[in-house]
C-alpha cells in the first residue's frame, strides 16, 4: 500500500481515540509541547495562523487561545480527524476559534502569502513529499511570517535513547494498537516514520533549503520532541 493511502487509512480509523492516546502515550506531556510550539511562534492578537496535517484540531485551538478574535483554520486530508475537532469545538462552545478545512498540504487551497504563522504538529513527518509540504507551507505564508513544525525526533543522550527506545518501539506500538482497535498497525508505523524522519539539524538544512531563514529548533522532554521555527524570507 502507498504511504499516502496507507496514512489515510490509519487517520480515519484512530481518529475517535486520537485525543485520547496522545494524551495517555505522551503521559500529557503533548499539551505542554503545543504551548511550546505557540510560545516561539511569535503569535499575537489578530494574527492569522495556519495549522495544516491539524488532525483533530488541537495545535490550532493552542494558536487560537492567543489570536483573541480571530480564528485560526486547520487543513487535514482526513475528514474523520477534523470530524472529531470540530464536534470537540461545539462541545467546548468554540467554534469561532477553529476553522477546519479539508486539503492536502501538497495543495494548499490559499493564495501565496496570506498566514503571519502557518505550523504543523507531529504532521509534516506523515507527508509522502517533505520538501514540497514545507514549500507549500512557505507559498501561503506572508515575508517574514513565521513557519512552525512541532515533531517527533530521536533523544541523542544513550542511556535515555535506550530506554524511551524500549517504550516507544515496543510498549507504545502494543497499548496504542489495542486502545484504538487498530488492525493496520497504526502506533507500530509511529516509531517507524520517526525513525526514517530527518535528524533536527537535517531538517533545520531541509527548512533553510525551502526558503527559511533564521530557522532555530529546541528540543523538549529530553530531545523526545523538537520545536523548529523559520522565518519566510
Ligand atoms: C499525527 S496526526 C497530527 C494531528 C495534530 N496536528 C496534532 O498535533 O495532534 C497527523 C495528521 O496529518 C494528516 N496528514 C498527513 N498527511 C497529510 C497531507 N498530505 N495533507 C493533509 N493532512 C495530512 C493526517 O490525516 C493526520 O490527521
Amino acid at each position: 500500500m502507498n504511504k499516502e493511502i496507507y496514512v489515510r487509512k490509519i487517520f480515519s480509523s484512530i481518529a475517535k481515540r486520537y485525543d485520547f492516546l496522545n494524551s495517555l502515550l505522551s503521559l500529557r506531556r503533548d499539551r505542554a509541547w503545543r504551548k511550546f510550539t505557540v510560545r516561539m511562534s511569535d503569535v499575537a492578537h489578530g494574527s492569522r495562523v495556519l495549522d495544516v496535517c491539524t488532525g483533530t484540531g488541537e495545535l490550532a485551538l493552542a494558536y487560537a487561545n492567543k489570536t483573541g478574535d480571530t480564528a485560526v483554520i486547520g487543513t487535514d486530508f482526513v475528514y474523520d480527524m477534523l470530524a472529531v475537532g470540530k464536534d470537540k469545538v461545539e462541545k467546548q462552545g468554540r467554534t469561532n476559534a477553529f476553522i477546519p478545512i479539508e486539503a492536502d498540504t501538497l495543495e494548499l487551497p490559499f493564495s501565496d502569502n496570506t498566514f503571519d504563522i502557518v505550523s504543523v504538529g507531529f504532521g509534516i513527518r506523515n507527508v509522502t513529499d517533505l520538501r514540497l509540504g514545507i514549500r507549500e507551507m512557505c507559498r501561503v505564508a506572508v515575508a517574514s511570517g513565521r513557519i512552525a513544525i512541532l515533531e517527533f525526533t530521536q533523544p541523542t543522550t544513550p542511556l535515555f535513547r535506550h530506554l524511551y527506545y524500549f517504550y516507544f518501539k515496543s510498549l507504545l506500538p502494543c497499548v496504542g494498537n489495542l486502545i484504538s482497535r487498530n488492525r493496520d498497525d497504526a502506533y507500530g508505523y509511529l516509531p517507524d516514520s520517526v525513525m526514517q524522519f530527518p535528524d533536527c539539524e537535517q531538517l533545520k538544512r531541509i527548512m533553510e533549503e525551502c526558503g527559511l531563514t533564521d530557522v532555530r529548533f529546541y528540543r523538549k522532554t529530553l530531545g523526545i520532541v523538537a520545536i523548529h521555527i523559520g522565518r519566510k524570507k
